[in-house]
């Protein structure tokens, strides 16, 4: 007999025969004459009830059988008297792994969220982040069967870099070079010729140059890893280590673009709601009971479409008191976004045509000379999810704009190159996946939404 998931176990062809379950003690009550087990496997939110007849079991064999200790029990599968299950397993043996004695910190429930990120090494142990961790990697698989069944390639772009995507300035270096006694050119500057690449390198902010590289290649691609912003911004949207998708395909128009977004955002909706109705269910109870129906509105309504300059107007318009003042060419803040979305349109927008001086440098010149063909999807709740645009592949254009900006050329060429040999129109965007689960999970803190995050002042774990 090998040993059933929980997640497998409450299926009527199971009842009347013995079954073998591993897992975590999550509470033990009773009395002398029964005891109740509830074990959790981390398969499912739910927890199977095993019941020990204490004619069969002692106090002593029970003593070890205390929250957080890790054991296996094989009994036959019954159909539940009690409220709140529909089996049961009748236990005829029992083995503890692993103790866990009353300093262990899941205890109780009803840890607040703050208390949970420090114990970050034990919260995947409660059911809230059991859940949030379920729809993670249910939106994960999600996303590459989107891609996969579009004909997209997963390409793997480099995390150690030598360029800026964003030219935000937001890198963390990485070096092998002594800090302690760093060598020095003639003009008293760090010799990074001596560093391990031979040049100044940091973590990736995008894979995105690269991506237009294989999709000017391959025709359509995507990227999913790990990005790295040494930002200073200390907000609940913001980690400094989270992980982006970022498809880029060539011959595609902005309009297309936008399609390709909406059409992909509602699909890992769609298969979140469709796989893991049970975590979303626990969540919608405990923490945002409007969970569901935005999750359904969302899938079921249109985005709006809008210019920059339209949104500007409207925010001008509303009279309402911004912390932040709104004009045009200014870079929207979350309390702008949001009102969009949540006040105004009541659904999610697709903001377009921003001024260039906002966005970056990669992105087509509209015919304007003042704004490009930039578009952000912004969400309920949570602001700016998905960031992209058509991309400008006229070689003289893209000069001029990396001159303008002082982008070192040198770092460049290879970029350039795709605008020399055979370019084409070209769109991409990238999806924060955190933002995502936090708008599937209704969790409000991006702290809580991935397993170890990465922020200012803390990495810990
Ligand atoms: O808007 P961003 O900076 O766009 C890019 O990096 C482009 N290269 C994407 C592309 O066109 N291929 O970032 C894209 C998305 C944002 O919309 C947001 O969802 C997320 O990445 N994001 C962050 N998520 C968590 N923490 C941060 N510090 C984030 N910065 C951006
Ligand atoms: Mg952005």
């Amino acid at each position: 007999m090998s040993h059933i998931k929980v997640v497998n176990i409450f299926s009527k062809e199971l009842i009347g025969h013995e079954v073998e379950v591993k897992g975590w003690v999550r509470t033990r009550r009773g009395n002398k004459y029964v005891q109740f087990v509830a074990l959790n496997d981390g398969s499912t939110i739910k927890n199977i009830q095993i019941v020990f007849d204490m004619e069969k079991f002692t106090d002593d064999d029970l003593r070890l059988v205390t929250t957080g200790a890790a054991i296996r029990v094989v009994g036959t599968l019954v159909e539940s008297m009690g409220k709140g299950q529909t089996v049961e397993v009748q236990a005829a043996e029992l083995e503890i792994y692993g103790t866990a004695d009353d300093t262990y910190p899941m205890q109780k429930k009803g840890h607040t969220l703050e208390f949970l990120r420090e114990k970050a090494h034990l919260r995947p142990r409660t059911n809230t982040f059991g859940a949030v961790l379920r729809i993670r990697s249910a939106l994960a698989f999600a996303i590459h069967r989107f891609f996969n069944e579009r004909g997209f390639f997963y390409l793997h772009t480099p995390l150690i870099t030598a360029s800026d995507c964003e030219g935000a300035g937001a890198m963390f270096q990485v070096t092998t070079l002594d800090l302690e006694n760093l060598p020095r050119n003639e003009e008293g500057k760090v010799d990074y010729t001596q560093d391990f690449f031979g040049k100044m390198t940091a973590l990736t902010v995008s894979g995105q140059l690269e991506g237009e590289l294989g999709a000017t290649a391959l025709g359509a691609i995507y990227t999913f890893g790990p990005t790295f912003r040494a930002e200073r911004s200390n907000t609940p949207r913001h980690l400094a280590e989270f992980w982006m998708i970022e498809p880029e395909v060539a011959f595609n128009t902005i309009a297309e673009n936008m399609d390709l977004a909406e059409e992909f955002i509602k699909y890992c909706i769609v298969h979140a709601l469709e796989h893991c109705a049970d975590d979303i269910a626990f969540l919608n109870d405990h923490f945002d009971n409007e969970l569901i129906e935005r999750l359904k509105f969302v899938v079921d309504n249109d985005f709006v479409r809008l210019p920059y300059t339209e949104g500007v107007k409207i925010l001008e318009a509303s009279g309402k008191k911004f912390e932040f003042p709104v004009y045009w060419g200014a870079d929207l803040q979350s309390e702008h976004e949001r009102y969009l979305v949540e006040e105004h349109f009541r659904r999610p927008v697709i903001l377009t045509d921003y001024p260039k001086e906002i966005k970056a440098f990669y992105m087509k010149m509209n015919d304007d000379g003042k704004t490009v063909r930039a578009m952000d999807v912004l969400f309920p709740k949570i602001g700016e999810i998905i960031g992209g645009s058509e991309r400008e592949e006229n070689y003289d254009k893209l000069l001029a704009r990396i001159e303008e900006l002082h982008i070192p050329m040198k770092d460049m060429w290879w970029y350039l190159d795709t605008r020399r040999f055979g370019t084409v129109p070209h769109s991409g965007f990238g999806l924060g996946f955190e933002r995502l689960v936090l708008f599937v999970t209704g969790m409000t803190n991006i702290r809580d939404v991935i397993p170890f995050p990465r922020t200012p002042n803390n990495a810990e774990f």
